[in-house]
């Protein structure tokens, strides 16, 4: 009979069943699929974001409030994932430190895509906007209007925002770092390709 163990140790690969979750061998499907759903969809957002810092627009401001709504309830199960399977080894023979440091801010940037909604919610909530989406559609307020609150909230969120945007940066360089300069299949494995460890 198989167990937990079984397919954390042997990868179900191996045992020609769907892998549902990551392993010590390499990444679930669905890691990968939705890392690279999220990747889009934050990416999206920046430039949404900037696209309104040049020249707001009501219409642009709804995809946005979609684009932060669809990726929530997937971030949610990103971060639990994240934190409950196995990550997978690395590929190559990186140095320890650089390992644990890209692990973390992996994982902070799961982490981040939870509460950075969550802040931008209630920071609108409270200073009485509603979250309009396409369609007419809107997420119910939960709370009332507060200018104390909305300014906390916004201050929250800006501080959540600033090191996220850093750590994106930082982990798109140690991608391409790792695919150009050091020519391994970090960035392929995580587009797919089985890697043998
Ligand atoms: C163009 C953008 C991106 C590139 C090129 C990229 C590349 C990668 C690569 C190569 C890995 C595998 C690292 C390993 O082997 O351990 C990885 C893992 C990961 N990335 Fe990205 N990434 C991008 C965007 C993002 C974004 C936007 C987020 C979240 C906000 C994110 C969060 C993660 C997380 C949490 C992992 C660990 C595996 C997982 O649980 O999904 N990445 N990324």
């Amino acid at each position: 009979m198989s167990s937990m163990n079984d397919a954390q140790t042997q990868g179900p690969r191996a045992q020609g069943r769907f892998q549902w979750r990551d392993n010590g061998l390499g990444f679930s499907p669905i890691t990968i699929a939705l890392h690279w759903i999220v990747a889009a969809l934050v990416l999206a957002i920046i430039a949404i974001e900037i696209v309104q810092w040049i020249s707001p627009g009501a219409e642009l401001a709804k995809v946005l409030n979609l684009l932060g709504t669809i990726l929530f309830p997937i971030s949610i199960y990103r971060f639990w994932a994240r934190v409950t399977s196995w990550h997978p080894l690395p590929v190559g023979t990186p140095n320890p430190v650089e390992v644990i440091v890209s692990r973390s801010v992996a994982t902070a940037l799961a982490l981040a895509m939870v509460l950075l909604p969550v802040a931008a919610w209630l920071a609108k909530s409270a200073a009485g906007q509603l979250v309009e989406l396409p369609g007419g559609w809107f997420i119910p307020s939960p709370m009332q209007p507060d200018a104390q609150a909305a300014q906390v909230f916004d201050v929250l969120f800006r501080i959540g925002a600033t090191p996220f945007v850093l750590g994106l940066a930082l982990h798109i360089f140690g991608a391409c770092k790792n695919h150009f300069v050091l020519k391994n299949d970090a960035l392929k494995r995580m587009l797919g390709k089985r890697v043998e460890l």
